[in-house]
């Protein structure tokens, strides 16, 4: 087993010689750009220790490594257009510095590149990458949808929230970690249970995603800070305020939320506010450990080292105190 910087090293290494300069160039720079813009490289480190848990050769994982962290800035491409987004990693998004065509485009071309990397392995493994692969991608299709649908309804329950954030999310990263243990051909069980841990471990990361999208710091966060609450995305917070709030700070909240006339700034500093009040804020750092506590559960049922076991309960500490 390899520290976590030491696989995000290996895998960068990897993904520079992926990211050529190919014809033609309004494809594939875009590609480039979104690709080499950096990023925490959660879920490739996730295929690759995985790989190495389950007793195989990080090496043998770097392409399944790629087409997952591919498929995750393919998704990215797109969703900054549907969420309007600005700024992605502290730089101007695909659709804002070429157009809006270019970012559908080369967002596809990914999806396609993702794909095309399962070739590199054996029929059996490449059957069960790709199986993996179509089921999960298309449960991604399925949460970004229900994201958008949820922006114009007001009577999103909390169990919609966490199916919508399941799949828009979290599925990936028990995909990313599934896929280290297929290449690795650990048993069904344990892939199974791997994924579970991974899927929970995604839940609170969007969990933390939601938070941070309101309180991180705009200096280092890399998004636009408010983003969720300027777009009317029904997150965690949202839902938590109008469950946990007074009747006077949930029609608070719905009056600022339908209010366009009002400055960007004042809307979300206001509802922020309401968050806070509320104790939505302190829920949804519930929420965050309480998923992060049901992954560690599943690290039980796994047939590895007390050592594995402890790499990868670090990865979760780390995850759930993250500020990026
Ligand atoms: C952003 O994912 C999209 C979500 C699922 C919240 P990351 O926070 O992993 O983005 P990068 O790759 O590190 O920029
Ligand atoms: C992103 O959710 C999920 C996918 C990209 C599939 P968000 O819309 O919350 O992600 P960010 O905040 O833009 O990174
Ligand atoms: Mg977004
Ligand atoms: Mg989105
Ligand atoms: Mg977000």
């Amino acid at each position: 087993m390899q520290n976590i910087e030491a696989y995000q090293k290996s895998f960068i290494q990897y993904l520079e010689d992926f990211a050529v300069n190919r014809e033609p160039k309004n494809l594939y720079e875009p590609i480039n750009y979104i690709l080499k813009l950096g990023g925490k490289r959660l879920r490739p480190v996730l295929t690759l220790m995985t790989c190495e848990i389950f007793g195989s050769d990080a090496i043998k994982a770097m392409d399944a490594s790629l087409s997952v962290e591919v498929f995750h800035n393919f998704s990215l491409v797109h969703d900054d257009i549907m969420d309007e987004a600005p700024l992605r990693r502290g730089k101007a998004t695909v659709h804002k510095k070429w157009d809006l065509n270019t970012g559908i485009l080369s967002g596809d071309a990914m999806l396609i590149l993702a794909y095309q990397l399962f070739e590199n392995y054996d029929s059996e493994t490449f059957r069960a990458l790709a199986k993996l692969f179509s089921k999960t991608a298309l449960e991604v299709c399925e949460g970004q949808q229900y994201d958008i649908d949820f922006e114009s309804r007001d009577d999103v329950a909390i169990d919609e929230y966490l199916t919508m954030i399941e799949y828009k999310t979290a599925v990936l990263v028990g995909a990313a970690m599934k896929m280290g243990a297929i290449v690795a051909k650990a048993s069904e069980k344990d892939q199974s249970a791997i994924y579970d841990f991974g899927r929970y471990l995604g839940i609170a990361f969007q969990l933390q995603d939601d938070y941070l999208d309101a309180f991180g710091n705009p200096e280092t966060f890399g998004k636009q800070v408010g983003g969720d609450i300027l777009e009317n995305k029904k997150t965690y917070l949202y839902l938590k305020t109008l469950e946990l709030g007074s009747s006077e700070i949930q029609s608070s909240l719905v009056s600022f939320i339908n209010d366009n006339s009002i400055e960007s700034d004042k809307k979300v500093e206001s509802v922020k506010l309401l968050f806070n009040k509320s104790g939505a804020s302190e829920a949804t750092k519930n929420a965050v450990k309480q998923y992060t506590d049901k992954a560690f559960k599943v690290l039980e049922q796994l047939h590895i080292s007390d050592e594995k076991k402890h790499v990868l309960k670090l990865f979760g500490e780390q995850l759930m105190t993250r500020r990026v």
